[in-house]
Formats: C-alpha cells, sequence, structure tokens
C-alpha cells in the first residue's frame, strides 16, 4: 500500500489499517484510539504523529518504537497492544506507586460535562504540570496532589474523589 499524508482522511485510516493488519478486526486496535489521544478529538498519539510523515504508510513505522516502550510497533500490533501508548487503554491511566493504584479516565475528564473541564487541556498540560507523555515510570505525585486533588475539592461534586483512600485503591 502507498499513500502521501494529504490522501489520509479518517475513519478511511483505520479502514486501511485493519485491512493492512486483518488480526485487528473488532480488537481494541479497531479504534480511534489506536491513533488518537483523546480519542474524540483529533489530537495524535505518537504513533499516528509517525503515520503523518510515513509516505509509505504503515509498513514505513513498523520497525519503530513509537512510545518507546521497547517493543517494536509492529509486535505491539501483533500482540493487540497500543504502538502510540503505554498504558493498556490509551484513554484510561492506571498510576501504580506504593500508596496504591490511582485510576484516571483520561477521556470522561477531558469530554465529561460533569467535570469542568470542556476541553481546556491547559487545566493539566502546559509547564509545571503533566507530561503528555504516559509513562508509569515517572512519579507525577506533586502535580496529581495539586491539580487533581484542589479540583475535586473546589468541584463540590460529591462524585470528585478527595479522601487518600478514594483515589489510592489497595
Ligand atoms: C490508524 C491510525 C488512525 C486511526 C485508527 C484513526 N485515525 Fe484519524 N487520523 C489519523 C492521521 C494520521 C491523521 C492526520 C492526517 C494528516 O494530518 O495528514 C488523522 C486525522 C484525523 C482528524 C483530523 C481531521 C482531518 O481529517 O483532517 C480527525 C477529526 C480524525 N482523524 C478523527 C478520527 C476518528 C473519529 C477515528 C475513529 C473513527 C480515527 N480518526 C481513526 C490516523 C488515524
Ligand atoms: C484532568 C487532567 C487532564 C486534562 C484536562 C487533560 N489531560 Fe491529557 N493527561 C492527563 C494525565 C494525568 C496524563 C498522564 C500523564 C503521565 O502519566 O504523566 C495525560 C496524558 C496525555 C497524553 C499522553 C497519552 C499517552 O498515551 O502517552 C496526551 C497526548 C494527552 N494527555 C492529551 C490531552 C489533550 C489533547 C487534552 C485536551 C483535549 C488533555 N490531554 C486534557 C491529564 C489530563
Ligand atoms: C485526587 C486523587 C488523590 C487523592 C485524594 C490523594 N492522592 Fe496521593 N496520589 C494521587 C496520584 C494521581 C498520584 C501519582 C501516582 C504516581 O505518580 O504514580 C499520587 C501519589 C501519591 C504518593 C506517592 C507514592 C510513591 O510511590 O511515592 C503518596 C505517598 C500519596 N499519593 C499519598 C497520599 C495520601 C496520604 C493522601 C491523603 C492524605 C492522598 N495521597 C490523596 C492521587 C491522589
Ligand atoms: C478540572 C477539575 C478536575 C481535575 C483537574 C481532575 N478531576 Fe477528577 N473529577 C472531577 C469531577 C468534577 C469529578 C466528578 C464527576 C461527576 O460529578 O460525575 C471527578 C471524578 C473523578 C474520579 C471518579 C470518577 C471517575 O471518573 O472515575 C476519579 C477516580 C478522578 N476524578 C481522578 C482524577 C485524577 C487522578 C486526576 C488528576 C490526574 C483528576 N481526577 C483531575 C474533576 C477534576
Amino acid at each position: 500500500m502507498c499513500f502521501g499524508h494529504n490522501v489520509f482522511a479518517t475513519p478511511s485510516v483505520q479502514t486501511a489499517f485493519v485491512k493492512t493488519y486483518p488480526a485487528t478486526k473488532n480488537t481494541v486496535l479497531d479504534s480511534c484510539a489506536t491513533c488518537h489521544m483523546p480519542a474524540i478529538s483529533d489530537s495524535l498519539n505518537r504513533y499516528g504523529a509517525e503515520l503523518v510523515f510515513a509516505p509509505m504508510g504503515f509498513k514505513e513505522i513498523e520497525g519503530i518504537d513509537s512510545d518507546h516502550d521497547g517493543v517494536t510497533n509492529i509486535d505491539e500490533i501483533k500482540a493487540l497492544k497500543n504502538p502510540g501508548s503505554r498504558s493498556e487503554n490509551p484513554e484510561y491511566f492506571v498510576f501504580t506507586n506504593r500508596k496504591g493504584t490511582v485510576d484516571f479516565d483520561h477521556e470522561a475528564h477531558v469530554l465529561g460535562a460533569n467535570y469542568l473541564i470542556n476541553g481546556k487541556c491547559a487545566i493539566c498540560h502546559g509547564p509545571g504540570k503533566f507530561p503528555r507523555v504516559y509513562n508509569d515510570d515517572v512519579l507525577v505525585k506533586q502535580f496529581a496532589h495539586q491539580i487533581c486533588w484542589r479540583c475535586h475539592k473546589l468541584s463540590g461534586s460529591e462524585s470528585a474523589p478527595r479522601e487518600c483512600s478514594d483515589c489510592h485503591m489497595k
């Protein structure tokens, strides 16, 4: 297959992906989130971004490790893991740490009306805030306790966790 980047239109990129890798049909990789983060907006993850500059398409970036997790894109695709994210589910992060794991639903926080964010990425991303790279080896405690906790307190929502054990689950 051969196509230039201006030929990409969506969701036909997804159709082309599944045609190239038939084993991904109806799996977790048959999804906008394989290349997009967050899935609904048009922001690309690192696999998607690499695709934009790959004139030969998917095959050209098979040997690359887009999300730098030590596994090449093609090996991740074969294993039905996301080549553009280290997270198990690219819109859902689980932070593991000594205090107890913390679940974070990125998609809900970005798009959910109740979450008070309305697509304003800068509430959480920017200098001195969360990196736009999910990496569970990097502790983000100082940002988490400022940004997450503060908003939960101020939100007034009963569903926004603010006790240690509401966020940190054993
Ligand atoms: C296999 C990778 C892949 C999948 C899966 C995928 N996209 Fe894309 N998408 C891209 C790439 C790459 C671009 C950027 C194209 C460019 O800049 O040339 C893009 C661009 C877009 C854009 C920007 C607008 C445009 O077309 O110029 C939107 C919106 C979009 N995708 C939505 C979606 C949605 C919704 C889905 C799921 C139904 C989806 N994409 C699935 C790779 C993908
Ligand atoms: C409520 C806080 C919050 C908001 C709002 C938010 N993010 Fe994030 N985002 C995070 C956190 C936390 C991570 C994981 C960072 C880490 O592990 O260091 C993350 C990770 C990411 C990643 C990396 C994904 C990966 O798989 O490596 C991207 C890309 C991203 N966000 C884009 C966005 C965009 C675009 C928006 C706005 C539409 C947005 N985020 C809004 C908190 C947020
Ligand atoms: C709003 C959710 C939230 C609440 C409430 C919260 N935390 Fe956290 N905490 C986090 C997140 C997210 C991290 C970052 C985890 C990471 O980087 O892996 C974190 C990190 C930590 C760490 C670092 C763990 C390590 O391995 O070094 C400690 C310790 C901790 N929290 C203790 C507490 C205590 C004690 C409380 C209550 C007084 C509390 N937290 C309340 C979300 C929360
Ligand atoms: C801009 C404000 C804001 C920020 C920043 C924010 N949250 Fe929330 N979060 C909320 C609100 C509001 C709710 C409750 C939503 C509702 O009422 O349905 C919530 C709910 C939650 C919940 C319970 C429901 C769910 O989605 O699973 C968890 C867990 C959570 N947040 C974790 C986090 C973590 C971890 C961070 C930081 C990485 C964070 N939040 C950052 C506003 C925020």
